[in-house]
């Protein structure tokens, strides 16, 4: 076992191939590939030509390959060389800290330009726009995270970028707009007048804050309205984004062997299921073929608790009903979660490959509530200096829980959690929470039995 804390590898070193679960997956491969995505209309499975106006081809290629392993192309891989292979590092003084016999190592996907790991698909999307001749892009975003990584993306190979933010972050979370507009993105306050939907949300209510849901939906009729000239860019929950973001977990795999160990526990937070499923599905692989036996563990808000307390069926992507239907965990596509400052973590549903892996039981979740998980990450920052990311300390608060768990046993194991993003952009949520003006929010049990009462009705 190395005495080392910090485990980097070089650029050679770099994965040259992600890892596309959809062969190892252990359920029906229907359940998950494009035709257990429905029509939002028609409710039925959608058409190349439906999905070829959103995506671009290679892209929707990627998600009905059955090839486990998919080249990254070499000028993708000469962007991830600006701030990947990212660092492993063990977190001797916070173990020291909670007097824990565990070992924790956590991945700094913290280092890439925008701060998360959202750029290793926005990269991937964008070159597959432009192989193929398209403008550019529109696309939602929350508080930023995406939208930063798309619109960078985007510039490094000269394409549009649209990106509908929800009014109510675009006004009050300034600094993320302003990278992105630095960028040479459009950046529109989301209800905005320039969609059919966007319109009827304001004529409706004029002060509308806006929702991630309806932000999707304006992004998505503003592509579609486009006649080919621009691409949706989604930055989570579908298949070829998940696999996109294997290149953390299998870039982890080899620091661990750096390390000289191999990991009990393999933690990630949960919003749509990309960073999860980035870290963890290439430690799944191992399990599904090397006989491992490594837990790997899915941490979500208790507000909006998709996994522990959503129910796997079919429903819309968006709130607006205007996306693909899929067969997801869900909580009701008009739930809208309280306004925890995990704004990436608000999302009503699941990625279908997480859901399919929950449900078969692969992977295990918990539900942790909004103050337990600010105090982990602040209480990470003073062991360990680097501020996690309001989503990023779920997985911080899983990680410190599982080490307690160690003591108590007087047992050692190997945890390690992926430090998906910083907080530099997100301190007013810690000032909230220094200040004791963040509480936590009880399960919204009558919310979603409510939200549940509107699922669409699908024949398969
Ligand atoms: C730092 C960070 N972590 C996690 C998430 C959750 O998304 P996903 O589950 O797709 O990783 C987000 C989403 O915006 C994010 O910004």
């Amino acid at each position: 076992m190395s005495e080392n804390t910090k485990f980097v590898l070089s650029e050679d070193e770099m994965p040259k191939e992600w890892y596309n679960i959809n062969p190892d997956m252990p359920v029906n491969p229907a359940e998950t590939a494009w035709n257990a995505v429905l029509h939002p209309g028609t409710k039925e499975p959608v058409t190349p030509e439906f999905l070829s106006a959103l995506f671009p081809m290679r892209f929707i290629g990627e998600a009905v390959s059955m090839d486990r392993w998919i080249e990254i192309p070499e000028p993708v891989r000469e962007i991830y060389r600006l701030w990947r292979p990212s660092p492993l590092y063990r977190a001797r003084r916070l173990e020291k800290a909670l007097d824990t016999p565990a070992h924790i190592y956590y991945k700094y996907e913290g280092v890439s330009p925008v701060g998360s790991h959202k750029p290793n698909t926005a990269v991937v999307q964008a070159f597959y726009a432009k192989e193929e001749g398209t403008l550019g892009f529109t696309t939602e975003t929350g508080a930023g995270q995406w939208g930063c990584a798309l619109a960078m993306a985007c510039k490094f190979f000269e394409l549009e970028c649209h990106v509908y933010m929800v009014k109510v972050s675009y006004e009050q979370k300034p600094y993320r707009r302003v990278m992105m507009q630095n960028y040479g993105a459009n950046i529109h306050p989301s209800p905005s007048d320039i969609t059919n939907f966007g319109q009827q949300i304001l004529a409706d209510d004029p002060n509308s804050p806006g929702s991630l849901g309806i932000a999707i939906s304006e992004a998505v009729e503003a592509a579609v309205a486009s006649q080919g000239k621009l691409k949706y860019a989604l930055g989570s929950v579908l298949g070829p984004v998940l696999m996109h973001q294997t290149v953390v977990g299998l870039e982890t795999i080899k620091q661990f062997d750096l390390a000289g160990e191999y990991p009990d526990v393999v933690i990630g937070c949960i919003g749509g299921g990309s960073n999860f499923s980035g870290f963890a599905f290439p430690f799944l692989h191992q399990n599904f073929t090397n006989n491992t036996e490594t837990r790997v563990l899915a941490a979500e808000p208790m507000s909006c608790p998709t996994l522990t307390k959503g129910e796997y069926t079919f429903d819309f992507g968006d709130s607006a009903g205007m996306a693909p239907i899929v067969k997801m965990h869900t909580l009701g596509h008009n739930f809208v979660p309280a306004g925890i400052h995990a704004g990436g973590l608000r999302y009503h549903g699941m990625a279908p490959h997480v859901s399919a892996l929950y449900d078969n039981g692969n992977i295990e979740a918990v539900a942790l509530p909004q103050l337990s998980t600010f105090a982990a990450g602040r209480q990470f920052a003073q062991a360990e200096g680097i501020v996690p990311a309001p989503e990023t300390t779920h997985a911080v608060k899983a990680a410190i829980d599982e080490a307690i768990k160690c003591k108590e046993e007087g047992t050692s194991r190997v945890i390690t959690f992926n430090l998906c993003g910083h907080a530099h952009f997100d301190l007013s949520a810690y000032d909230d929470y220094l200040q004791g003006a963040l509480h936590d929010h009880e399960y919204p049990e009558e919310e979603i039995k409510d939200a549940m009462q509107h699922l669409p009705e699908v024949s398969l």
